[in-house]
């Protein structure tokens, strides 16, 4: 049984799990802390900014999960597009089983039907919920890039990651003030930040190992749906058959998964919040829109917050205008 005052209770049989519990529960009160932009207190662990659970989640990954070559992890910052990206993944992979009228999708947030990676290597206090997954797996992460195991992302590992993320200056809503916000944001300071590292490590292995990660932006899937969702879907090796194509299959993906169409369904309308977060489905759909910061920052921040990407994104052939 574990004890922490950082952590929810997770009972165990599992040796291992017991282990890792023990081994976080002393490494966590040790690391450099600071407030976070929900409720909770973030520890920078391995060079990024993270509340305790999800760092668990990570050692618990590392210690223990076992990955397969058909494996595909949906992976962002927060606020950058994670919910569009489960939707349409999930589309994608599973198009052949859903009729489109009566899709997964209408009753479930995608958070139903892709589950946290992180969150859910907790539950039942072993991997067995993981591995009693059908293949392919499908989950979810914030997790940066290099806290992930080499089993999962060196050449001789299968599995696959699609990436998205999105110009800061449109990730900057949280419940404190925006001065506030801002500025532990652009000390790197955010949840699974420093925000551009986590972009650079997505990047990098992309470039590196381009069968292995994909790298998207939300403003290029806003931009060319229907381009990016034949990029996906090749990159995870089910490419659109002539056939689809005629069935304008790609076209319902993206209508199914747009902006529009979820965030109207009742279940997505729902307000009531989850215990373990201060969250509801509708929380998920706000605006949708690429540029809205222009709404919110000052002249001042929109200079700061462009320097800075400017800065850490110098020559690698990306930037997100
Ligand atoms: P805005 O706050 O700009 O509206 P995440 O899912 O990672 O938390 O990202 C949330 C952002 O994605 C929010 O952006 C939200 O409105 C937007 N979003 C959610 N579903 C979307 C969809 N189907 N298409 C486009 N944007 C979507």
């Amino acid at each position: 049984m574990e004890t922490s005052k950082f952590f929810p209770i997770v009972e165990t049989q599992d040796e291992g799990y017991q282990k890792t519990f023990k081994n976080c529960a002393e490494l966590v009160p040790t690391l450099p802390r600071s407030k976070g932009w929900w409720l909770d207190e973030l520890f920078q662990y391995q060079g990024f900014w993270m509340s305790s659970f999800p760092i668990r989640g990570s050692m618990l990954i590392n210690d223990h999960f076992k990955p397969r070559p058909t494996d595909i992890i949906v992976a962002t910052s927060p606020k950058c597009g994670t919910t569009w990206l489960r939707a349409l993944v999930f589309s994608i992979i599973n198009r052949a089983a859903f009729d489109f009228n009566d899709h997964p999708l209408r009753k479930l947030n995608p958070q139903e039907l892709v589950l946290l990676f992180e969150g859910h290597i907790h539950k039942d206090g072993s991997t067995s919920f993981l591995d009693e997954l059908p293949s392919p797996r499908l989950l979810s992460t914030h997790i940066p890039y290099s806290l992930f195991p080499k089993r999962m992302t060196d050449d001789t590992s299968a599995c696959r990651f699609v990436y998205i993320c999105r110009d800061p200056k449109d990730v900057l809503k949280s419940p404190l003030s925006l001065e506030e916000a801002f500025d532990l944001f652009c000390k790197g300071v955010s949840h699974y930040g420093p925000f551009w590292d986590h972009v650079l490590g997505y990047w990098k292995a992309s470039v590196e190992s381009p069968k292995k990660v994909l790298f998207l932006t939300y403003e290029d899937v806003k931009k060319e749906p229907l381009g990016c969702v034949r990029k996906v879907a090749e990159f995870l090796g089910v490419p659109f058959s002539q056939e689809e194509e005629n069935r304008k299959t790609v076209e319902e993906i993206v209508k199914l998964c747009s902006f529009e169409s979820l965030s109207n369904l009742d279940v997505n309308q729902s307000v009531a919040k989850r215990s373990e977060r201060p969250v509801s489905n509708s929380d998920f759909f706000r605006k949708g829109e690429v540029g809205d910061w222009v709404n919110h920052l000052s002249p001042e921040m929109v200079e700061k917050m462009n320097q800075i990407t400017e800065q850490k994104l110098q020559g690698i052939g990306f930037n997100f205008h």
